[in-house]
């Protein structure tokens, strides 16, 4: 029987009698345990219940996730082939990452030759930022937010910091003028945080980037969105806008969590202090490692069923929801055999696989925003102490990801650096 709490949006098949919600309390606390039982349990695919108790299957294992997302023609990306999609309210809280509303037309979920077209557009989009100069913009507004709470022996890392840095870089890569930067991040704050300010958020961030298309237009630049609107693939207004949406959003959440996830171990985990103090080369290892162990992708959704398919031991109806369990996937036991396994390798999954999974120049901008922002904070402030217990620290409530709600540190105050004339309009 199901709870009168718990209301239920869909008829549940048998498949999925007894099935856990992913998303609950024991969720949150410790993602990883949850996994593993459910490995126990099922094997390499397990069913599972969103919120609502819409069923779905959550792939648990390195070889079948590779399998998902290589054959995209069975495992396709069209939410429309949802064979639940009509039964589910328009105000369904998962609709935003499972294409509800304006991200239907997003690159996200096209196929075959639209999505390899938009998604090669915004790949050389991407590539055309200068490595130089985009770490020089990393390290100098690193240094900047720095500066902003040095002084005080004290700061909360998420909110000042880590929550900063990406969208104020990667705002400088794609054109958005400075000034916006500061409303951008509280648009994308009070989106994730998913309350009463989430849609006011993301229709702020469309119209951000609305705004933005049409300064493309008229006045193109050396930007990014400048490059994806000069693009040979020819984007309507309308997919010059999605696509420049989910390479901001998508660019994100992700990096800040990375940012958020190794700095809490480099505070919590003495061999992971080690690595970072040890140079700059061991920074990358050390935040590849976080990649392999405690990825900000937990959960990636989602490819539907185009067909009946056989995956794992289960063979799944034809539009049904496969959830990739991207953190799983890296830590199964059958590619993890031997200790330490593929540790100093990016086999990880982190960033998914196949067509779909995030472009690797859009790879090469998140390591360098994480190894600058994470440097900046050592060279800045090397006596870094989290200010409270590590169990005190709090996760997001998501699904989806794995970050920090807040990260609170201490550190010997230390005087602005020269070049700072007081005042990051953001604090
Ligand atoms: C500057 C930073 C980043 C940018 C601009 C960016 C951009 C993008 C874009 C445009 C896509 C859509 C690709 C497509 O549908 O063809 C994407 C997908 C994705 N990205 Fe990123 N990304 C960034 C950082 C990250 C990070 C740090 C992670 C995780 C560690 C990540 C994980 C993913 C995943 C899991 C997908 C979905 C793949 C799938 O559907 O299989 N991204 N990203």
């Amino acid at each position: 029987m199901n709870s009168p709490q718990k209301p239920v949006l869909v008829e549940l098949p048998d498949s999925h009698r007894g099935a856990i919600v992913l998303g609950d309390p024991g969720y949150h606390r410790d993602p990883a345990e949850v996994f593993s039982a459910l490995r126990r349990t099922y094997g390499p695919v397990a069913p599972v219940l969103l919120v609502g108790q819409v069923p779905a299957w959550l792939v648990l294992g390195h070889r079948e996730l590779t399998q998902v997302t290589t054959d995209t023609r069975l495992f396709a990306r069209k939410a429309a082939r949802w064979r639940l999609r009509e039964q589910l309210p328009a105000d369904w809280p998962l609709w935003p990452m499972l294409g509800g509303g304006h991200t239907e037309s997003s690159l996200l979920y096209t196929e075959g030759d639209e999505h390899r077209q938009r998604a090669g557009a915004v790949s050389r989009a991407l590539a055309s930022v200068d490595p130089v100069e985009f770490r020089a913009q990393c390290e100098s507004r690193a240094e900047d937010l720095v500066d902003s709470f040095a002084h005080s022996g004290r700061a909360e890392l998420m909110a000042h910091y880590a929550l900063l840095l990406p969208v104020m870089v990667m705002g400088w890569a794609l054109g958005v003028p400075t000034e916006e930067h500061r409303d951008l991040v509280a648009a994308f704050t009070d989106q994730l945080a998913g309350g009463d300010r989430a849609l006011a958020g993301h229709q702020h961030i469309r119209r951000t980037v609305q705004a933005l298309v049409r300064r493309v237009r008229e006045r193109p630049s050396a930007d990014v969105a400048s490059r994806l609107a000069a693009d040979p693939v020819g984007l309507s207004d309308e997919q010059l806008c999605q696509d420049l949406i989910v390479t901001i959003l998508a660019g994100h959440q992700t990096t800040t969590y990375w940012m958020g996830n190794s700095t809490y171990r480099m505070l919590v985990d003495r061999r992971h202090t080690d690595a970072f103090i040890r140079g700059r080369l061991a920074v990358s290892q050390a935040l590849r490692e976080v990649l392999w162990d405690d990825t900000p992708t937990q959960v990636f959704a989602g490819r539907w069923t185009s067909r009946p398919a056989r995956l794992g031991h289960v063979t799944i109806p034809a539009g049904d929801l496969i959830l990739l369990g991207l953190a799983a996937g890296n830590t199964d036991p059958h590619l993890r055999a031997e200790p330490g396994g593929l540790r100093g390798s990016r086999a990880y999954l982190s960033y998914s696989h196949g067509p779909h999974s995030c472009p690797d120049p859009a790879r090469d901008l998140a390591e360098t925003i994480v190894t600058a922002g994470i440097e900046v904070l050592l060279d800045r402030l090397p006596d870094l102490h989290l200010a409270c217990p590590p169990e005190q620290v709090r996760w997001q409530p998501s699904v989806w990801m794995r970050g920090l709600e807040a990260l609170p540190v201490t550190f010997t105050p230390t005087p602005p650096t020269t070049r700072y004339a007081g005042g990051t309009p953001w604090i």
